[in-house]
């Protein structure tokens, strides 16, 4: 820890043990971010609560991506507003802060639409919330979303073993942040600024940490986490394959993943390490969004739809099991029936285990807001269903495809019912077994017998689970 957060958080730690509420809405890079918030502020003494109704701190992590997810966070700033009054009714005082991608992107903004606010802080700022709440606390509102030139993780307290235990076996990594790419509907690069990696060596002292607390997977995490690069110990420029050799090394990690990957970042090295090494998870979300040229140009996205198919046989040459994952925007301007009949067409070529589709959300200030052509409401709902028809189906048939093989489960957490743990398979979906088959921590190989929902059964789950019948069993 650094003396500057240290000298900050006095202030916090001689009011006592406070209690802050967190609450996560976005990616990935937000869960992460709102784990080193929240170390940063146990630092400074303060202790989680999982209600908001006792927090002396509310702290809204916040995404931007479309307009219904930065809306969110008014309604939600609405229902705080009644409870701090209900709090200052009682003699309690509650500090309200939005964190994230909605703080950057509007900063003052937010107070002027809820004054309920009292700090906003970006994130390549939020290392230095505790000097910030040091403000508010003299009374002051806080606004903290400039790009820091300073690195934000060299000035965050580390993870304690203890925090790391609670948060499980599987843990993320953030390894790279911003981005360079401007896709034309895309709020990334304007709310998390330019592409930065983190270097290879705090990377590897994080993950020494986490598999030492007895993590078994970790998921390496960049808004475009391919681009990352670094340099090896002699000087050699190096990328995303390299970075994922050096942390297979490492005793304890046995599973790696990375999200999320653009198309364009995919190289021979990456994918070599998806051949080489069995860490490696033979799972891959790789966003293509769209499967028209025309759209794909007009999203600068920077690969036709032939690119995209091209490197997925590539990459299933390399690891023919690999189960593909993707993003896809309906409706973006311009799309005519024609264009999304390719995205079909694309979406049936490739195959996916799983996908996170979108309608798409003009968003203020993206060049894509300003193009003609904008898709009725209609159209694009009726197309979004078709899509997700189809990925569903294409979802279902994977999961079913597994049924009577033998998969290696990482085990995770216990089950919903007595009896029952569950891990994940190789390829992400949640595995129910019976609690016989191994503790938490513990990979195992286990005989899948049934898919039910987005979730696999392994073989002896029945014993606790009625629905399953003899004969799904045999098969
Ligand atoms: N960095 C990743 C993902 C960024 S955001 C990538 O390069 O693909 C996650 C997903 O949200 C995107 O892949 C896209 O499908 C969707 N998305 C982003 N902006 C959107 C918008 N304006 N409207 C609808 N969906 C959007
Ligand atoms: Fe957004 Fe495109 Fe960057 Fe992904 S690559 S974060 S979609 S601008
Ligand atoms: Fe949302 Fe920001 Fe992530 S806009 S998707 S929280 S990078």
């Amino acid at each position: 820890m650094t003396d500057t957060s240290q000298a900050t958080l006095s202030p916090t730690k001689r009011a006592g043990s406070r209690k802050v509420f967190i609450k996560t809405y976005g990616c990935q890079m937000n869960v992460y971010d709102s784990q080193r918030m929240g170390d940063a502020l146990a630092d400074g003494g303060y202790v989680a609560t999982e209600t908001m109704e006792d927090a002396d701190l509310v702290l809204l992590n916040t995404c931007h991506i479309r307009e219904k997810a930065a809306e969110k966070i008014y309604s939600e700033l609405g229902r705080i507003r009644k409870l701090k009054a209900e709090r200052a009714e009682a003699g309690k005082d509650m500090q309200v802060a939005v964190a994230g991608c909605v703080a950057q992107a509007e900063g003052a903004e937010i107070i002027a639409r809820a004054p309920v606010v009292d700090l906003v802080v970006g994130p390549q700022t939020y290392h230095r919330l505790p000097q910030a709440l040091a403000r508010v606390a003299k009374g002051e509102r806080v606004i903290d979303t400039d790009y820091a030139v300073e690195d934000k993780f060299s000035h965050l307290p580390h993870s304690q073993p203890a925090q790391l235990r609670a948060r499980g076996v599987t843990a993320f990594l953030t390894v790279q942040e911003g981005c360079d790419k401007f896709c034309t509907f895309c709020v990334v690069p304007y709310t998390r600024g330019a592409e930065v990696s983190r270097p290879l060596a705090r990377i590897l002292e994080e993950a020494r940490r986490l598999a030492e607390a007895g993590v078994r997977e970790v998921t390496l995490l960049g808004q475009n986490v391919n681009a990352w690069h670094g340099e090896d110990a002699a000087g050699r420029s190096i990328g995303l394959g390299a970075l994922l050799y050096a942390l297979a090394e490492i005793p304890g990690l046995t599973r790696l993943r990375y999200t999320t990957s653009h198309p364009r970042d995919m190289d021979d090295a990456l994918i070599a390490a998806h051949r080489d090494l069995p860490a490696v998870m033979p799972y891959l979300h790789l966003p293509v969004q769209s499967g028209s040229d025309a759209i794909l140009k007009a999203m600068n996205r920077r690969h036709t739809a032939d690119d995209y198919l091209r490197l997925v046989d590539r990459i299933r040459v390399a690891r023919p099991d690999i189960a593909m994952s993707g993003d896809f925007i309906v409706g973006f301007p311009g799309e005519s029936d024609a264009d999304f009949a390719a995205t079909m067409r694309l979406i049936e070529a490739v195959g996916y285990a799983s996908a996170f589709s979108f309608k798409y959300s003009p968003r203020p200030g993206t060049p894509g807001a300003e193009l003609p052509g904008h898709v009725d409401e209609p159209v694009k709902a009726e197309r979004l269903a078709r899509l997700q028809d189809l990925l569903r189906r294409q979802q279902q048939a994977f999961s079913e495809g597994l049924i009577g093989r033998s998969l290696s489960i990482l085990i995770e957490k216990p089950g919903r019912r007595p009896g029952q743990v569950v891990g994940r398979s190789p390829y992400l979906q949640p595995v129910v077994m019976p609690e016989s088959a191994g503790a938490v921590g513990d990979i195992v190989t286990a005989r899948i017998v049934d898919s039910v929902a987005s979730s696999l059964m392994a073989e002896g789950a029945s014993e606790t689970r009625g629905a399953l019948t003899g004969g799904v069993v045999a098969a």
